[in-house]
């Protein structure tokens, strides 16, 4: 046979494989659906206990971070508080020892360097366990410069934001895999599924996580280690950091949904965590939307969404130039 001919039967092939998979998703929604129902109805993935193991936060010196690692402590978890900025970590460890009977100690170090992160494995180990829980937290938010930044800040937003996923991973995976169990927790942003304009580091970086895990989740189950659990968290605008707090005010972001605080979203976190959900957005009605959306044409997602937006990153591009 001929390659054109075989490479004509391939496609053909591949092509009747796709009408079968179109024609049974219908199905497949159904079934989906329910055994999401039948799950939250039975309670059929009763949630795991984290009690004495210990978890790694990054970026635990303040808001989202430090909300989590207080959670965490509340389920009897002892944390590794990290951050580079130490008294943003010591204030955490105070907060968590005034109230939890867990042990918990503040780390400096910076998530984009590899060499930092393996010397704080080594400490954390030393000081409380082996590490079975990392939430990859830490995360610059903003340019200085938001409609035209600077190369350096472009650089350390991927830095911090995407390379770290890999130093991070690459350090505390192997214990977990040798003992065949923990979480790893990243915190992703809504931005990754719905494309902030004027934004686009900040857009790209949490795409880029986003894959990320779900490429880590089918590696976990290719090795079978069904008890290392990866946790993507998609959050919508937070009312943790005050920068933050500035553009949604400009943008009029609270008229189309209320922002969610620290608290609120460390503990839908925490519990969708140990129940093992592969992925978490904050609010919940967003997955609705996202797998929606999802179905039209990329011309006409792009147009959806600036309907009900372009009004906001108009006055926004407006405000920042
Ligand atoms: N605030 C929001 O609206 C929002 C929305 C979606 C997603 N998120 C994500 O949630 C996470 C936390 O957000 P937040 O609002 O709590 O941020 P934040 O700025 O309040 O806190 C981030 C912490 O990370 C630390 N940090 C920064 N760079 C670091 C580095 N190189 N190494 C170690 N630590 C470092 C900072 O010192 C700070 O304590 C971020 O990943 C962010 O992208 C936030
Ligand atoms: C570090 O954290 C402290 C205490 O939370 C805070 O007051 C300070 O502004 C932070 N410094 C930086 C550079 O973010
Ligand atoms: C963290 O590392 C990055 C890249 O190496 C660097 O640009 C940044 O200044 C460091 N941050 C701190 C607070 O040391
Ligand atoms: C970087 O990550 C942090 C923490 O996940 C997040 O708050 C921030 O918005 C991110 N920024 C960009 C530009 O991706």
């Amino acid at each position: 046979m001929s390659e054109a001919v075989r490479n004509t039967l391939v496609k053909l092939q591949a092509f009747i494989g796709l009408i079968g998979f179109a024609a049974l998703t219908p199905l497949l929604i159904l079934v989906a659906v329910l055994s999401r129902l039948i799950a939250k109805l039975c309670c059929c993935s009763a949630p795991k206990s984290i009690e004495g193991e210990v978890a790694v936060v990054t970026g635990a010196g303040h808001g989202l971070g430090r909300a989590i690692a207080l959670e965490l402590a509340r389920k009897g978890c002892h944390i590794a508080v990290v951050d580079i900025n130490v008294s943003g970590a010591e204030n955490t460890v105070k907060q968590i020892q005034d109230i939890y009977r867990v042990r918990a100690k503040a780390y400096k170090a910076n998530v984009t360097s590899h060499g930092e992160l393996v010397e704080l494995n080594t400490k954390v180990v030393e000081d409380l366990g082996p590490v079975t829980v990392l939430v990859n937290n830490a995360g610059v938010m903003l340019h200085r410069n938001m409609i035209d930044p600077d190369p350096v800040d472009v650089q350390l937003m991927i830095d911090v934001n995407l390379t770290s996923h890999f130093w991070t991973k690459l350090v505390f995976l192997p214990t977990m895999k040798a003992l065949r169990r923990g979480f790893i927790v990243t915190i992703s942003s809504l931005a990754g599924v719905f494309p902030l304009p004027y934004s686009t580091s900040y857009t790209t970086t949490k795409a880029g996580t986003l894959a990320h895990m779900r490429a880590l989740r089918m590696e976990m189950a290719l090795e079978n280690q069904k008890d290392i659990h990866v946790t993507t968290v998609l959050p919508t605008f937070l009312r943790t950091n005050s920068d933050v707090t500035q553009l949604t005010d400009t943008m009029g972001v609270a008229e189309l949904y209320p922002l969610v605080s620290g608290e609120e979203a460390a503990h839908r976190i925490v519990a969708g965590m140990l129940r093992g959900e592969a992925e978490i957005t904050l609010p919940g009605l967003a997955s609705l939307l996202y797998r929606l959306i999802q179905i039209f044409p990329a011309d006409w997602q792009d147009r959806l969404i600036l309907l009900l937006s372009s009004s906001r990153f108009k006055k926004l591009r407006d405000e920042r130039s």
